[in-house]
């Protein structure tokens, strides 16, 4: 019998590439989605890439009674848990919002499941919750802390998933601390489409060598860096779906939780970044030197290791691959809105 997976803001950037990852691995999915953040088309796009037709409930995590009829309607074996707000910009002018959204979001899901016997659960995290201090590369022992409220109701929601497990053991959860993703199903077909200016440097670069953002500032030259520019690790969005698929069958697998890093362990630097877009889209991309970002870290990378360990998982994808995906993604984005 096919496993099948709920995914919990299934139709947004992330949700919408593992979607297509599970069905590949032969997993039988049903997305939950509220659409606050993801466009009303991107369950016909799934079809589109997919060949068969995608299971929507229209629903919203904060709704615990549209939850516990999800669970009463549908066997569900495992959650991957996406839905949240991601802005850190907008989480510091919002705190109480974020708070509500991605913590009380994740309490009433832990607790719908509870009462649904379903306690096999992925959940989306971030290298935030390590704050700014850092070591590099970032081993997931590293000490844990937070610069924003975004940052802050991730590390709750971690600190959440740790107490459920300790109270039940029947619980088994995959933590999953994502590094920087970006990129592009290679299709075109999906990809990361932000409503209004974007705050992360990929979609903002994508949109300068649109065309439709006339310059990027570089938020600061004079870091402790071998160009001075701020170094992340940036991984491709189809091989962080491949890690939610090796997640959801270690857990199968072990029956036991595990908290890792998903990256590639390779830091690039905005200079190395806007070259390389500037060579996979044939664009020039104009910038200028800015100051620093407020709670920005120099360099921020990941230990990889863990994942390989635990998961068997690997990043496949270099930086070319997900500048090459991000444009194909610009493009077809910009043929389907004529
Ligand atoms: P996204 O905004 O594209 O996807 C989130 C989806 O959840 C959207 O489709 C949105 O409509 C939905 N959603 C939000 N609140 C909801 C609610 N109350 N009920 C139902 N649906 C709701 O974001 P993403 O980039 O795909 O991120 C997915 C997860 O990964 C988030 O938890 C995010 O915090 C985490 N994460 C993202 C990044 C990143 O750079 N994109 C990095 C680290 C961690
Ligand atoms: C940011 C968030 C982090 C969040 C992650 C994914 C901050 C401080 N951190 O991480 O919490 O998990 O996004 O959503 O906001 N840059 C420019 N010009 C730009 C945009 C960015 O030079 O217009 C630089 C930044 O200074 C940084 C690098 O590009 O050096 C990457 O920035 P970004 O894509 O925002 O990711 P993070 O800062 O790693």
């Amino acid at each position: 019998m096919k496993q099948r997976v709920l995914l919990t803001g299934g139709a947004g950037y992330i949700g919408s590439h593992t979607y297509v990852a599970l069905i590949e691995a032969g997993y039988d999915v049903l997305i939950l989605d509220n659409f606050s953040n993801a466009a009303r088309d991107v369950p016909t796009r799934l079809a589109e890439i997919t060949g068969q037709s995608a299971a929507v409930v229209e629903a919203d995590i904060l709704d615990r009674a549209s939850l516990d009829r999800v669970f009463a309607d549908n066997k569900i074996d495992a959650v991957i848990h996406f839905a949240a707000f991601k802005s850190v910009a907008e989480s510091v002018k919002k705190p109480l919002v974020y708070m509500q959204n991605n913590v009380v979001g994740l309490v009433n899901l832990m607790q719908s499941m509870d009462q649904a016997d379903v306690r096999r659960l992925v959940f989306s995290s971030s290298a935030t919750v390590y704050g700014n201090a850092a070591d590099v590369p970032t081993p997931e022992t590293a000490s844990l802390g937070y610069g924003n409220p975004y940052g802050h109701s991730k590390l709750v929601c971690e600190q959440i998933i740790e107490q459920t497990i300790a109270s039940d053991p029947r619980w088994s959860v995959g933590v999953l601390r994502y590094f920087n993703p970006v990129g592009a199903h290679p299709s075109g077909i999906i990809g990361e489409d932000p409503s209004g200016i974007p705050d992360n440097l990929m979609p903002y670069v994508a949109k300068v060598a649109a065309g439709q953002l006339p310059v990027l500032s570089v938020f600061g030259d004079d870091y402790p860096t071998p160009d001075g520019t701020g170094v992340r690790d940036y991984i491709h969005v189809v091989d962080l779906a491949k890690g939610h698929v090796n997640s959801l069958s270690a857990l199968e697998r072990d029956g036991q939780g595990h908290v890792v890093n998903l990256g590639t362990g390779r830091g690039y630097s905005v200079f190395e970044l806007i070259a390389t877009y500037a060579r996979a889209s044939n664009r020039d991309i104009p910038y200028k030197i800015a100051p620093r970002r407020d709670g920005d870290a120099a360099s921020s990378y990941a230990d990889p290791s863990l994942a390989k360990t635990v998961l068997g998982f690997e990043a496949e994808f270099d930086l070319f691959d997900m500048c090459r995906t991000s444009w194909v993604w610009m493009q077809t984005a910009a043929e389907r809105a004529e």
